[in-house]
């Protein structure tokens, strides 16, 4: 069973300012509800009992979001109102699954997640990218599946525009196994459109074997200069790790730029 999920949060948000100059970028608001709370609801409804959040110091609001108890309770007594309380319920049922831990310099998504090595306790464990929010199915709880059936690594995937790949992760598939699933024969991070072996790319949902730390502890900066999570993952492929790519169904919603965070709230408020 997969129980616990990381969540990277130490991530700058520079693609979103002037919005993150002062505020983390998942907790703005998308149709009246932070971001982070729809990738917390499709982890718990996905059966995910713990979930690690790694912010930085620069990113502590988001911890004080969730530890505003003092404020909640004298608002509460004072205005008794119901909708407050309910809201306030609501933060502690995820408080009470949440877990910090600290990336305090951005080194890239490889680095966030070993700092997350000594609190996983199962073999595998589930990671969700907060930009990327899928909505009108849970793609977390879908990968659990073909885990369970698979026993290896899952990855979501999208097929993106082919002018488009330099900002993805680009799949190599070497084999269907059906219709929504394939095994990778290699992944690349943010190719050249004239490099890139297709245009699968790899969305922010991923099953990861507990054995990924021993690749990150030696992985080089790549990249930007940033130590990614997919130079871990093909070096993990070429010594015979098995992960499949997964095409999940519902929508794709980037919430990391500026234009697809306006088009994320237009999108969930007409659902
Ligand atoms: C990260 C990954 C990239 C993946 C993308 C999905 O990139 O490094 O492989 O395709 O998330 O959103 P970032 O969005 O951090 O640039």
């Amino acid at each position: 069973m997969i129980k616990q999920a990381i969540i990277p949060l130490a991530g700058l948000g520079t693609r979103l300012l002037p919005l993150t100059s002062v505020f983390a970028k998942e907790l703005l608001p998308i149709n009246g509800k932070p971001g982070i709370e729809y990738i917390l609801d499709e982890c718990i409804d996905a059966g995910i009992k713990d979930i690690i959040f790694i912010i930085s110091k620069k990113k502590k609001i988001i911890k004080d979001y969730f530890y505003n108890d003092n404020f909640y309770k004298s608002i509460i007594k004072k205005k008794k109102d119901p909708r407050l309380v309910k809201e306030y319920k609501k933060i502690l049922f995820y408080k009470k699954r949440i877990k910090f831990v600290y990336q305090n310099k951005p080194l890239g998504t490889g680095d966030a997640v070993l700092k997350t090595k000594k609190f996983i306790k199962d073999k595998y464990f589930l990671m969700l990218l907060p930009d990327d929010l899928i909505i009108k199915n849970n793609c977390s709880k879908e990968m659990i599946k073909i885990h369970k059936k698979y026993k290896c690594s899952v990855m979501a995937s999208l097929k993106v525009n082919k002018n488009n790949v330099e900002r993805w992760g680009i799949y190599s598939i070497s084999k269907n196994l059906d219709k929504n699933n394939f095994k990778i024969s290699d992944v690349i991070e943010k190719p050249n459109s004239k490099d890139a072996p297709s245009n699968n790319a790899v969305i922010g949902r991923y099953i990861l074997k507990k054995n990924i730390f021993k690749y990150l502890k030696n992985q080089k900066k790549g990249k930007g200069g940033e130590i990614h999570i997919t130079d871990a993952i093909r070096k993990m492929i070429y010594n015979n790790n098995l992960f499949i790519g997964h095409k999940f169904y519902g929508k794709y919603l980037d919430c990391g730029t500026m234009s697809g965070y306006i088009n994320s709230g237009n999108a969930i408020s007409k659902l």
